[in-house]
């Protein structure tokens, strides 16, 4: 399974904070946003991670995250030259995801809580497309999934006036090598974008798609606008301080998950300035190091 970020895109909502950097670099809470999907990736066991963003942001990027490898990751970036829609990831992505299974994670979507629903979707995945449905209380300003009874996907109708569901379909999606196809198939709708709507809907032809209800153990922020960024601050604050455990702290998340060892995971904290993140890694380091 190799995964995407998409991490461009106008952020006109943010506006003036999107002026002059991108919507991912936004902090929430104590660090820029981008890390909070990115460690989503990572938790699911995904290594080999395509960065799909603006000329501006790449670089910056590329000074966050370099090749991956001191997070015993492959991280790579490709350029989307203008916001064309979520479905240009699989044309860009295309020589990325070759022959192989790909995640897609937009860059301003996070999971927090029992994400498992997530880690077995990775592993257990073979064939075909598998979205997700969200309960949302605004389901006109989502993709909304309709199913039946027996949760078999009728449509997917994109911020529809009368849903017939409040299910909404997450910034989160697993497909098949097809949908690199597909995507080169798709024409651009009404407001000009290659949607991924119409990639689900392909799948939903091909009755290749799977839908999947997520629980409410799990919060999924979207941070859009500033009300949403100013929440998610305050939810991770909160979290973080109460328990004392970082949440998207890609280091700890890198080590726990053996994608580094411990002599690595030393060798990153080396390279991390005088921080309160740097202590937290020290302490997680300490406390493994006690328990042994
Ligand atoms: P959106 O929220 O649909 O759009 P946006 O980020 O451009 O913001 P706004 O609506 O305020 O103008 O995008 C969802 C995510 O996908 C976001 O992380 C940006 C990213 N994106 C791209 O990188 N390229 C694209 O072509 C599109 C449509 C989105």
């Amino acid at each position: 399974m190799k995964g995407i970020i998409l991490a461009g895109g106008s952020g006109s909502r943010l506006y003036p904070i999107t002026k002059v950097y991108s919507k991912q670099l936004a902090v929430i809470y104590d660090k820029p946003l981008i890390y909070y999907p990115l460690s989503v990736l990572m938790l699911g066991g995904i290594k080999e991670v395509l960065i799909i963003s603006n000329e501006e942001t790449i670089p910056l990027y590329r000074s966050l995250f370099g090749d991956g490898s001191h997070l015993g990751m492959a991280i790579s970036y490709k350029l989307q030259d203008a916001p064309r829609g979520i479905a240009e990831s699989f044309i860009l992505g295309a020589e990325f995801i070759g022959d192989d299974n790909v995640t897609l994670i937009l860059g301003d979507n996070i999971f927090f809580g029992e994400i498992e629903f997530f880690y077995k979707a990775v592993a257990q995945h073979k064939s075909g497309a598998k979205i997700f449905g969200y309960r949302v209380t605004d389901p006109e300003r989502y993709g909304i999934v309709n199913f039946d009874r027996t949760g078999k996907v009728l449509s997917i109708e994109e911020k529809p006036k009368m849903p017939k569901s409040n299910y909404a379909v997450p910034g989160l999606y697993i497909y098949d090598k097809d949908v690199v196809e597909i995507s080169k198939n798709l024409k651009p709708s009404a407001r000009g974008e290659l949607e991924i709507t119409d990639v689900n809907n392909e799948y939903l032809k091909r009755e290749e798609l799977m839908v999947e209800l997520i629980g409410r153990g799990v919060a999924w922020l979207d941070t859009g606008t500033p009300q949403a960024l100013l929440q998610a601050s305050n939810f991770f604050g909160v979290i973080e301080e109460r328990q004392g455990l970082k949440v998207a702290c890609i280091e700890e998340i890198a080590f726990a998950k053996g994608f580094i060892n411990e002599a690595e995971f030393r060798d990153v904290i080396g390279t991390i300035p005088q921080s309160m993140y740097r202590q937290y890694l020290e302490k997680v380091l300490q406390e493994f190091e006690e328990k042994r």
